[in-house]
């Protein structure tokens, strides 16, 4: 069947923009929503293909979340609300305690090449001619090795019942995300594999597994902190504790629970031009990675002391792709003063608990509706008045 709209590829910004309004004929607000956003047009026109303007989402900040002694202004890009004002709110409590404290292992990301119908003893012909492929990997990683990262390591797995082989190559991408790097090294080395390995490449790309980089973070809260109207402080570590554990027991729940911990990291991500899919598929599968998708976060009272803790595969960039080329993204790296990828997973990860600590909160508290919005209605009508 054929499209009932123009090929845009080869019309021009402009072109695209007044065909869609003549075809959608929006009202009036919508129709100067649209044409406020004349000024960074060109942008967006770089950014993608086809373009015909921006789809704006709000741009908070979630004051003060400090994380190992420095307080941090988090930008975060969101259409919920709600989600600002409980980082914010969770920032301030958890902040009276000294803060989150977190750290975050080596950006590693993988390359793969999947080989189909390699020779029997591939494996041993990897181990043969490592010398050789690690040394054509590095010719492709000077670059990166110039930064502090490159390659470290490279390994082949069987993949029973598909008749192919996974070869991958493990390179520190210090502060970018590295996609197209990792992409171009599995391209470049498909040949010399090949060659070497036997068989016909089926697929050369990243992995956006991040299980090799995983952030954590960690508070611990005197208990007499999350005193509030009807409950002591020691009865509410108590029922964020339960709370917490019914993600470990309940898939559906652990769903709700980790939707909430990425309100906050997603955000970041959108926020700092991060790919907000590729982390998010990683950080899913991580949670399933028992096999029963859990809750990611953890809590416990420890002598009067509420401590949560998480866990987390994250990949975000400080340089390259989005976060370099929007300038949103560059200004929102520049608020939080971060120019380190493992920097800004710690924030991320500690946002990520704090998110979730004022969700559980609010929800083993009072409820969601009076807690959590109560937050947002709160600045919703200070906003009309
Ligand atoms: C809402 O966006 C997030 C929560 O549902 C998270 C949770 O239930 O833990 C409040």
């Amino acid at each position: 069947m054929e499209s009932p709209y123009p090929p845009l590829r080869k019309r021009t910004l402009a072109e695209r923009r007044e065909w869609l309004l003549g075809a959608l004929a929006p009202d009036a607000p919508t129709t100067a929503f649209f044409e406020s956003q004349n000024g960074s047009l060109d942008v967006a026109d770089t950014l993608v293909e086809n373009c015909v303007g921006w789809m704006s989402v709000p741009l908070g900040v979630a004051s003060g979340l400090i994380v190992n002694g420095v307080s941090y202004e988090v930008p975060l890009a969101t259409e919920e609300p709600s989600v600002i004002a409980a980082a914010s709110y969770a920032s301030l409590i958890l902040g009276r305690a000294g803060g989150l404290t977190a750290e975050a292992a080596d950006p590693v990301m993988r390359a793969q090449v999947f080989l189909e119908a390699p020779f029997g003893d591939a494996a041993e012909r990897l181990e043969l001619h490592r010398t050789t492929l690690e040394a054509e990997a590095k010719s492709y990683l000077e670059s990166m090795e110039k930064r502090g990262g490159g390659l470290r390591g490279l390994g082949l797995t069987p993949l029973p019942g598909t008749n192919t082989c996974v070869v991958n190559f493990d390179v520190d991408v210090r502060d970018a995300l590295g996609a197209n790097l990792l992409n171009t090294l599995a391209e470049a080395l498909t040949p010399r594999l090949e060659e070497l390995l036997g068989g016909k490449k089926l697929l050369a790309i990243l992995s956006n597994d991040a299980s090799q980089r995983l952030a954590r973070a960690r508070f611990r809260l005197p208990v007499a902190a999350l005193t509030k109207p009807g409950f002591t402080g020691a009865e509410m570590a108590r029922r964020i504790v339960l709370a917490s554990s019914l993600a470990l027991a309940d898939p559906q729940r652990a769903v709700t629970h980790n939707k909430g911990i990425m309100n906050g990291i997603s955000a970041l991500a959108l926020a700092t031009g991060n790919d907000t899919r590729a982390l998010e598929a990683a950080v899913h599968s991580w949670a399933a990675r028992t096999g029963v998708y859990r809750g990611l976060s953890t809590y416990r009272v420890d002598e009067g002391v509420l401590v949560g803790e998480i866990t987390l595969p994250l990949a975000l960039a400080t340089v390259g792709g989005s976060t370099g080329s929007h300038p949103g993204a560059r200004l929102n790296l520049r608020l939080l003063g971060i120019t380190r990828s493992p920097v800004l997973c710690q924030v991320a990860a500690a946002l990520g608990l704090a998110q979730n600590f004022a969700a559980l909160f609010a929800l083993a508290g009072e409820g969601i509706q009076r807690g959590h919005m109560g937050l947002h209605n709160r600045r919703a009508s200070s906003s009309v008045v």
